[in-house]
């Protein structure tokens, strides 16, 4: 199932995003309903999108806020997420590819995000791209110990 949220910068694109996958049949759950600018904080929406992903392994999330880099780095320090801010085709096609991601960020106020087409061409890759493992495993391996450490001194990955 793909979990979808914004804060209030990526309300309007949120819609069009679901919009496409409710006409291409994909299971969705929209999990954020903010209207007040003040309580829509976006690590707040990285955390209620991220904790519904690692609900289940097959869950992929789209978390959006004004540039993605927000909203990508509050997913990112929840263990278990591997997010990422895809600006194309290429980059959303790479991150499930290489970097089994589990959250694709996207930015409302970026001007790709003006026309919706660039945005439905990259959350088709997101989404219909699968991780290839082999050698990429041994990096995410090695990202899942940085994840387990505390802080970076004494330890080696
Ligand atoms: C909110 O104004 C804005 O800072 C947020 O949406 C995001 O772009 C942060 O990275």
């Amino acid at each position: 199932m793909i979990i979808i949220g914004s804060d209030h910068t990526g309300i309007e694109l949120k819609k069009k995003i679901i919009d496409y996958l409710y006409d291409n049949q994909i299971e969705y759950a929209d999990v954020t309903n903010y209207s007040n600018q003040d309580g829509d904080d976006y690590p707040d929406i990285a955390f209620t999108i991220c904790s519904k992903v690692l609900e289940n392994t097959s869950n992929l999330g789209i978390a959006i806020c004004g540039t993605g880099i927000g909203i990508s780095i509050a997913c990112n320090k929840i263990r278990g997420i591997r997010a990422a801010v895809c600006t194309d085709r290429y980059m959303a096609e790479m991150t499930r590819s290489d970097n089994n991601a589990n959250v694709l960020c996207l930015g409302a106020r970026l001007n790709i995000a003006k026309n919706i087409s660039n945005i439905e061409e990259i959350v088709e890759a997101f989404i219909h791209s699968f991780y290839n493992g082999g050698r990429h495993e041994r990096r995410l391996n090695k990202i899942k110990k940085l994840e387990e450490m505390n802080n970076g001194e004494g330890n080696k990955i």
